[in-house]
């Protein structure tokens, strides 16, 4: 699938910055190919719109914001959060012409976040289980680029049959590859996904991030996938303690994703500081992104095509590119696909477990 040919999928609210990067002033951002300029209007509430001035092109995130609306670096048009032109200086004219108007996007704060969808959203921002519980606080983990597609993350975040191989440095054991059993219970808005999965802290036993008292645990999980590119995968382990993480790849294009992690936890800044549990999870997210900026961006949609091979634990990802493909029939569109020179053609059995 190229993403950014998939129309329906701009009417999805995707994270894409803190919102406290936009104090100093307006940011560019790239979503879905599109260059988008975010800023903070005059309530202080995010605003969002093509980072292309109308007039001659200039890019509108080199401006300044004056009064709530971003003002054009090049001839100083001033354009409100609607990307109606407001202040146009060469002219004494109260009301500059209609025509001069920009594109703008829906664009909420929610989370601490910056969320922007391109055309008018088929569903509000995924609420999360956890936020606003009494006793547990959010912590902010990661905002950076990532060169891989977005859907190519989000199948590794249910992906239970890497994690001896790529985590046996951290929580996995490469003793034993063999995936736990999961439930899978697709909904409106995607799935859930329950599994227990036993996990040692091999990083630092004196990090507490993952709470584990002594070499091994258990690891109850509840994954939750938002469609199309956000999970929680909600972790309780036997000691009581939560650590329940947000994960967005947000498309830049059809090669890259900004990753916004976040996560919230029912321990206190006492028990184990904010850093420990960012460090922690740093070292897991630098090892999952290793191999999957070495993948391909392509991510085929239709199994029929039989570009991939599978297999038992690829079963949430399967589930993902089918619920995709069925998002898109009902929108009208068909997957549009690169030309690929060489494609080969697999067996589409699926191996199930023995
Ligand atoms: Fe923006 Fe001229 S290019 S005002
Ligand atoms: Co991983």
């Amino acid at each position: 699938m190229l993403q950014t040919e998939q129309n329906v999928l701009r009417k999805f609210y995707y994270p894409v910055m803190p919102i406290g990067d936009l104090k100093e002033g307006p940011k560019s951002i790239q979503l879905f190919g599109e260059p988008v300029v975010v800023w903070l209007d005059e309530q202080g509430k995010p605003a969002a719109a093509i980072d292309r001035c109308c007039h001659r092109t200039a890019k509108l995130s080199l401006g300044e914001v004056r009064q709530g609306c971003i003002v054009c670096p090049y001839h100083g048009w001033t354009f409100n959060r609607d990307g109606k032109c407001t202040y146009f200086p060469q002219s004494q004219l109260d009301n500059p012409p209609k025509v001069y108007k920009i594109k703008s996007f829906y664009c909420e704060e929610k989370y601490g976040y910056v969320w922007i969808a391109l055309d008018e959203p088929l569903r509000g921002i995924p609420e999360f289980s956890r936020y606003g519980d009494p006793g547990i606080r959010q912590i902010h983990q990661f905002h950076e680029v990532i060169h891989c597609s977005a859907l190519r993350l989000m199948e590794n975040s249910f992906d239970t049959a890497h994690i001896a191989f790529v985590h046996h440095n951290t929580f996995g054991d490469n003793q034993d590859p063999i995936p736990p059993e999961f439930e899978l219970v697709p909904n409106e808005t995607g799935f859930d996904m329950y599994y227990d999965v036993p996990v040692t802290n091999k990083l630092n036993k004196n990090i507490k991030a993952i709470n584990v008292d002594g070499d091994t645990t258990v690891r109850k999980v509840h994954g939750t996938w938002h469609m199309p590119f956000i999970r929680q995968l909600d972790m309780t382990y036997p000691t009581g303690l939560v650590h329940s993480i947000i994960t967005c790849a947000t498309p830049r294009d059809d090669h890259s994703c900004t990753l916004i992690q976040f996560v919230f936890r029912n321990d206190t800044e006492a028990e184990v500081p904010a850093s420990t549990i960012i460090a922690f999870d740093r070292a897991v997210v630098d090892e999952d992104m290793v191999i999957l900026e070495s993948t391909e961006s392509n991510v085929p949609l239709d199994l029929t095509l039989r570009m991939e091979t599978h297999m038992h634990a690829d079963k949430p990802g399967i589930l993902m590119r089918e619920m995709l493909l069925k998002l898109l029939a009902e929108h009208g569109e068909k997957e549009s696909l690169p030309q690929l020179r060489t494609p080969q053609v697999y067996e589409m059995k699926i191996i199930e477990r023995v």
